[in-house]
């Protein structure tokens, strides 16, 4: 409330002032309640300031005491937590549990990385890297700052996905067409017991029209019916300005046991992953990113099932062996994976069949081919015997192939691939 100024010579004038200041403040504190009622002012500031209490509990539980913290070019903090002290620790299951330093078993191999990468390429790196790196016995943890929890449709919802939005392909039906608004372009392989998945992921950074939508490429171990229960372990790089205020293309990780209600998260952002590396933050910033007709740069991840103790590994890179989700999370993954699938999802907020023009991977579609459109290559699965092998029977979908497309192939230098991507809004997909 903007008061007046009373002229300095006038008493009386400044009393008359600070009487009705005293009504005024009497009225709001005995009216606050009424007003509650018909959702006025006392209300909205009382939410506000229950809001910022919550903000303020939901960042105390996130982030934890760092022994260090980086600063990153982007303007991210890492923070880097004592490897005991991370969130996954929070979960009840897990308060007597004797971290797993490493996986007993890798999988057996088809190709040697190092015979396939040449040697003089740029290695994809994460952006904070320049600044510092986190010592052993710490994990780098990507600080939540309070604009972070702000930006999500509620503080429960923060850090988890809005929709189920891992689509079935097997039993798609004209009505599912963009429901939601997520859209994807994939490869996927069912039928079979899974015990990971594996490829080789050109990286880019696919412009997105609308803060609240997202472009992410991804492989997706699922377990389960597309039903309540559905399982779910998700890996790849993504943009997304909600989850974390830019534009950037971010390495990162999801998973639920039911469907995308009340489990899961991104990365970090609840008790359930166990990370071991001290190298490399979920959610941080990689680089360098493909160009349109110029470098290309890519990701390797693999997510498998240790043979011994159950858990589902996470590796990224050659080198990285990041950590693991314990089996105990998961009701059908505790057992094997029922498919396997690989690709480009987008979230499009026009309504109505209608277009964003946000990007899936390149924004290019895969008619253009390599080094203009987006691929993953070398994508296999881990069988029962915790072998790496080629998939078989490679199914593809899309939505609306007119605006995201996916085109599967097959050649010696890059085993099982595909082309995916698209531009979104464009003269066919209007
Ligand atoms: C992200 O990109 C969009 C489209 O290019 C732009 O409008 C928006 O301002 C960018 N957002 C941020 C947080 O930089």
């Amino acid at each position: 409330m903007a008061a007046p100024r009373a002229p300095p010579s006038s008493r009386r004038c400044l009393f008359v002032l600070l009487a009705v200041l005293a009504a005024t403040l009497l009225l709001s504190a005995c009216c606050a309640e009424g007003a509650a009622a018909t959702g006025g002012k006392g209300m909205t500031r009382r939410r506000q300031l229950l809001r910022q209490r919550q903000v303020q509990h939901h960042l105390k539980r996130l982030n934890k005491a760092p022994v260090a913290s980086i600063e990153s070019p982007d303007g991210d903090i890492i923070d880097c937590v004592p490897i005991a002290s991370q969130p996954a620790f929070d979960h009840p299951f897990l308060k007597d549990h004797t971290i797993q330093t490493r996986p007993a078993y890798h999988p057996e191999g088809l190709y040697d990385e190092s015979k396939v990468a040449s040697k003089d390429r740029q290695k994809i790196t994460q952006m904070w890297h320049q600044n510092g790196m986190c010592q052993e016995n710490t994990i780098p943890i990507r600080r939540t700052k309070k604009e972070d929890v702000l930006r999500a449709s509620s503080i429960k919802r923060y850090g988890k996905k809005m929709h189920k939005s891992t689509p079935n392909p097997s039993s798609v039906e004209p009505n599912m067409l963009n429901e939601n608004g997520h859209q994807h372009a994939i490869a996927y392989v069912e039928g079979d017991k899974y015990y990971g998945a594996k490829a080789t992921i050109n990286v880019w950074q696919p412009s997105i029209q609308q803060g609240n939508e997202f472009s992410l490429s991804q492989l997706w171990i699922l377990g389960g019916s597309f039903g309540q229960d559905l399982n779910s372990i998700e890996a790849g790089w993504q943009v997304s300005p909600d989850l974390y205020g830019d534009n950037n293309t971010r390495l990162f990780t999801y998973w639920t046991s039911d469907a995308y209600q009340a489990t899961g998260c991104y990365n970090l952002l609840c008790s359930g992953f166990i990370q071991t590396n001290n190298q490399i933050a979920m959610g941080a910033s990689i680089f360098p990113i493909s160009n349109y007709g110029g470098s290309q740069y890519d990701i390797n991840i693999l997510v498998w099932k240790d043979p011994k103790e159950g858990n589902w590994w996470l590796q990224f890179g050659n080198d990285y062996v990041l950590g693991y989700w314990p089996s105990f999370l998961f009701s059908y993954l505790a057992d094997s994976a029922s498919m396997i699938e690989w690709g480009g999802e987008v979230v499009n907020t026009e309504p109505d069949g209608s277009h964003t023009s946000t990007q899936m991977g390149s924004g290019h579609f895969p008619e253009e081919g390599f080094g203009k459109s987006s691929y993953f290559k070398n994508i296999q699965v881990v069988d029962s015997t915790n072998n790496l092998k080629a998939p078989r029977g490679v199914g593809s979908y899309t939505e609306q192939s007119n605006c995201y497309d996916v085109q599967n192939g097959n050649n010696g230098d890059w085993g099982t691939y595909f082309y995916y991507g698209g531009p979104g809004k464009n003269p066919n997909c209007p």
